[in-house]
This record gives structure tokens, C-alpha cells and sequence, in this order.
């Protein structure tokens, strides 16, 4: 794995600076392209201070075919991981054409342009949110599909249209398959231990945990729990919290694969990333306050359109073929999410 080159779309975001560090860490040699619509680069900065290593970036557009072909052509990576993408819910549907041009449109491009380099390996961030209707709550990768807003439809979309890749080289034999990883995140919080790098996002956060952490540090004056009457047993919806940096770790162990005698002959397969359990809201509430000493102001609200009552997965699969599960557990993700909220109560500024 030494001196390989990996290609990673959306580095400078929240999940792909983490990628950056375990990769830089693991041997490989790190290309950027990102064109900073939902980041900063001084995530960049900070991934090669706590590596002590240095990666190449490139501001780009994964939809400008020229600058990723000449940027593929300088580099020749043997691999990427497409982190690049859109994902506020409510923003996708608002403007779906958004959502649509920016995830699909450019995986068409990053695709094409991998495909006319030879380079056929790809990791691809892909979500739970692609799952549709369950009648059980722990999810497994052969789960039906059935995404319920713009945003997991172009999840879904192209983890179609990888598939319709891979399956066309059955077709057409070829010295260079795809080898292809869906990995379908649950709900990735926390952040690297050093708390130099970790989630920053614009506005007012979406999601649970940043918002937690904004209202513990006075940032925000309350949470909103959406909805207490759920079938749970608290009353309040559970998800299945993943560390960011357990995360990433399975992004590493899925390029390890896709080059081993399994995928010899290619393929296109999806791989659950999650932990296997679930936590409520109230459950992650009070391991904030456990772990901070601060007490978290909250108010039971309606519940949230479009939010299930229960979702986890099915880690078994990224056991068997990634060797991959998850490490630490929620004190580790609730500690790392406030020293980093902590030190940087602004973000990257
Ligand atoms: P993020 O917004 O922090 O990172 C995405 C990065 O991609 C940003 O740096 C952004 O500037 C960049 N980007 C977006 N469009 C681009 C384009 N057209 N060209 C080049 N760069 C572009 O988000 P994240 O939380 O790190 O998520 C990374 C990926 O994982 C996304 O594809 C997301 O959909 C997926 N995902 C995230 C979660 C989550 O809860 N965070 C869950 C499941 C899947
Ligand atoms: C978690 C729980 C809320 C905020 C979303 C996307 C999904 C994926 C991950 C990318 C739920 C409750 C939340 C708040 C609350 N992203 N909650 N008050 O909805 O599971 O998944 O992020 O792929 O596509 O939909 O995560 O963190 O928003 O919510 O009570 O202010 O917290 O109802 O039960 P979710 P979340």
C-alpha cells in the first residue's frame, strides 16, 4: 500500500478530512479535490499537522471534466474515495435540482473521467437514508431500497448507477473491472482526538449531535426533541451512532479489499457502516451531560416529517468481508464531539 496514491472527492468536509488523517497514517499519498462549498481549507492544514505528513489539494469542481481529467492525468491514483456531495435533507428538497446535478451529474463526470484514466476503484459514501419501508428496525444491506427525499434518492440513484457499472463489465470483459464499495453510513458523529478537526457546519445544525454540543456550549439556547411518542423505549427516536474516525477506518479496510484477490475479477457491493446498536435522543442527552457536566436545556417538540421511529444496522457483512466494526462507544463519541466544540467553539475560523 506504500507510496499509493488515493484520490479523495470532498476531503476538506467533515468526514473526508478524518479519511485524510487515516489515510496519510496508513502509508498512502493523499490527493484532495474539493471545491470548498461546505468546508474550509484549513481542515487541510490541520490534517497534516496532526499527521505530520503532507497531502496535494486541488479546488475543484468534480463536475469541471477538464480540471479532474488533467488533475487525474498529474496524479495517477490507483483508487478514490468520493466523499464530494450535498446533504442537507430539507435543503435537497427545496432545490432537488441542486442535489441532483451536484451528486449524480458529478458522479457521472468523476466516473467518466476515472473510467477514461483506468482508475476503476471507488469507495463510495452512500447512507442509510437509501433504505425505504422495514418492518424490522436493524437494517442489512439486501434490505429493500426506497429513499424518501432528493437527497437519499441521489443516493440511491448512483449506487444504481455503480452497479449498472460493474454489472456492464459481465458483459464486456474487460483488464480493468470496477471494484466498487457502497458503504451506507449511519449517523457518523464525533471527532478526531486531537479535537483539531471535527464537524463544522453552517447555520443552524441539522443534526442532533452538533446541535447538542451547540446548546452545551451556549451557542444555542435549546434543543428541540422531535417527538417523545414514538414506539421506543423512551419514547424518542433511535439512531445508531457511528464514531467518525471507526468510520473512516472501514473506508481503509474497503480499499484493502477491493485490492485483494476477492475483487479479482471486480464487483459492486454495499456494506452497512454502523455499530449495530441504537441510542434515543434522550440517551445521547444524557450522555452529554454525563460526560461535559454541563446540563443540556431541551423541549419535547412535534415530530420531525420524515424521521423514523428506530434505525440501525446490520454491521455483520462489514465484519465478514471488510474485517472491519466499530471501536470506540458513546461516551468516546460524546468526549471527542466536546473537546473538539471546545476548542474551536467557532469552527475552523
Ligand atoms: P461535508 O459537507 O462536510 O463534506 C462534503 C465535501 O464535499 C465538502 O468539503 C464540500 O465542499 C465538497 N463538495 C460538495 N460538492 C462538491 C463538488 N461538486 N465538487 C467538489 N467538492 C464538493 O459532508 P460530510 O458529512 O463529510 O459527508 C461526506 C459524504 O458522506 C457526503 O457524500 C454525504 O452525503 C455522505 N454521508 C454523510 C453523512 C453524515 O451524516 N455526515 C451520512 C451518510 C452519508
Ligand atoms: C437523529 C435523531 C431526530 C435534531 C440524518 C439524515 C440522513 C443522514 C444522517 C446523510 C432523530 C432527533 C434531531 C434535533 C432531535 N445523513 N433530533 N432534535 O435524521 O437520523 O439522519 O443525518 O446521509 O440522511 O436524514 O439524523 O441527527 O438529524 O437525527 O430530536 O434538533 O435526533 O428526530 O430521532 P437522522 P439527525
Amino acid at each position: 500500500m506504500k507510496n499509493k496514491t488515493v484520490l479523495v472527492t470532498g476531503g476538506a468536509g467533515y468526514i473526508g478530512s478524518h479519511a485524510c488523517v487515516e489515510l496519510l497514517q496508513a502509508g498512502y499519498k493523499v490527493v484532495v479535490v474539493d471545491n470548498l462549498s461546505n468546508s474550509k481549507p484549513e481542515s487541510l492544514s490541520r490534517v497534516q499537522q496532526i499527521t505530520g505528513k503532507t497531502l496535494t489539494f486541488y479546488q475543484a469542481d468534480i463536475r469541471d471534466k477538464p480540471a479532474l481529467t488533467e488533475i487525474f492525468a498529474k496524479e495517477s491514483p490507483s483508487a478514490v474515495i468520493h466523499f464530494a456531495g450535498l446533504k442537507a435533507v430539507g435543503e435537497s428538497c427545496a432545490q432537488p435540482f441542486l442535489y441532483y446535478h451536484n451528486n449524480v451529474y458529478g458522479t457521472l463526470v468523476l466516473t467518466e473521467v476515472m473510467n477514461n484514466a483506468n482508475v476503476k476503484q471507488l469507495i463510495f459514501s452512500s447512507s442509510a437514508t437509501v433504505y425505504g419501508e422495514s418492518s424490522s428496525p436493524q437494517y442489512s444491506e439486501d434490505f429493500p431500497l426506497g429513499a424518501i427525499n432528493p437527497y437519499g434518492r441521489s443516493k440511491a440513484m448512483i449506487e444504481d448507477i455503480l452497479r449498472d457499472l460493474s454489472a456492464a463489465d459481465k458483459l464486456n470483459p474487460t483488464e480493468f473491472p470496477w471494484k466498487i464499495a457502497l458503504l451506507r453510513y449511519f449517523n457518523p458523529i464525533g471527532a478526531h482526538e486531537s479535537g483539531m478537526i471535527g464537524e463544522d457546519p453552517n447555520g443552524i445544525p441539522n443534526n442532533l449531535m452538533p446541535y447538542v454540543a451547540q446548546v452545551a456550549i451556549g451557542k444555542l439556547t435549546q434543543l428541540s426533541v422531535f417527538g417523545d411518542d414514538y414506539p421506543t423505549r423512551d419514547g424518542t427516536g433511535i439512531r445508531d451512532y457511528i464514531h467518525v474516525v471507526d468510520l473512516v477506518k472501514g473506508h481503509i479496510k474497503a480499499i484493502a479489499v477491493l485490492d485483494s484477490d476477492k475483487y479479482a475479477t471486480g464487483g459492486c457491493n454495499a456494506y452497512n457502516l454502523g455499530a449495530g446498536r441504537g441510542y434515543s435522543v434522550l440517551e445521547i442527552i444524557n450522555a452529554f451531560e454525563k460526560v461535559t457536566g454541563k446540563t443540556i436545556n431541551y423541549k419535547i417538540s412535534p415530530r420531525r416529517s420524515g424521521d423514523l421511529a428506530e434505525c440501525f444496522a446490520n454491521p455483520e457483512l462489514a465484519l465478514k468481508e471488510l474485517n472491519w466494526k466499530v471501536e470506540k462507544n458513546l461516551d468516546d463519541m460524546v468526549a471527542d464531539t466536546w473537546n473538539w466544540q471546545t476548542k474551536n467553539p467557532q469552527g475552523y475560523v
